[in-house]
């Protein structure tokens, strides 16, 4: 099943689980990356003015470089991020909006730095047609490979 593996990381976490999953199943991979990288400045969310509150808050679309090519072509998607704010980062939104998922097989693992998954696949859901099957906390390249080759096979 021809897969794309496209991910954000700000801090590196999900960034290294990415490459390794596509390297592993064989998948293409996009960064998925702010017009404007976010310095620790931007995301020190303990500050009410920092850019991550201004755009989750103000509900904000963040730019992303470039595009995936021939995005059609690719029937399963796997989307990275960490978890901001108990769901996806604004800037997974924006990327998913740019997009049409219709008749994709779509699915979203992420890293935290402790919550669960919770609500982020239904939160996620509006911005790619309704079509996540499925959203997991991962937190080893292995079971994140296990879980991608079961979603390939299905
Ligand atoms: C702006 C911001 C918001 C976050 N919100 C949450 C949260 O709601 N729950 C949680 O468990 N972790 C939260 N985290 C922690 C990250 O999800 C965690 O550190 C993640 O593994 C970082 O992934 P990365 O290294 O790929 O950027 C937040 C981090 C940032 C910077």
């Amino acid at each position: 099943m021809k897969t794309l593996v496209a991910y954000f990381s700000a801090e590196g976490a999900t960034e290294k689980l990415a490459k390794e999953l596509a390297d592993r199943i064989g998948a293409d991979l996009f960064v998925i990356e702010p017009e404007r990288p976010y310095t620790a400045e931007d995301i020190s969310y303990m500050n009410p003015m920092a850019r991550c509150n201004r755009e989750k808050f103000g509900n904000k679309d963040v730019p992303v470089i470039g595009r995936v090519e021939n995005f059609e072509d690719y029937e399963l998607v796997l989307l990275g991020f960490p978890i901001w704010y108990r769901a996806a980062p604004n800037v997974v939104n924006t990327f998913c909006k740019e997009y049409d998922w219709r008749g994709k097989k779509t699915a979203a693992f992420a890293t935290s730095g402790g919550d669960g998954i919770g609500k982020t696949m239904e939160k996620l859901q509006p911005y790619t047609c309704g079509t996540v099957v499925d959203a997991k906390l991962v937190r080893t390249a292995d079971e994140l490979v296990d879980w991608a080759k079961k979603l390939q096979d299905a």
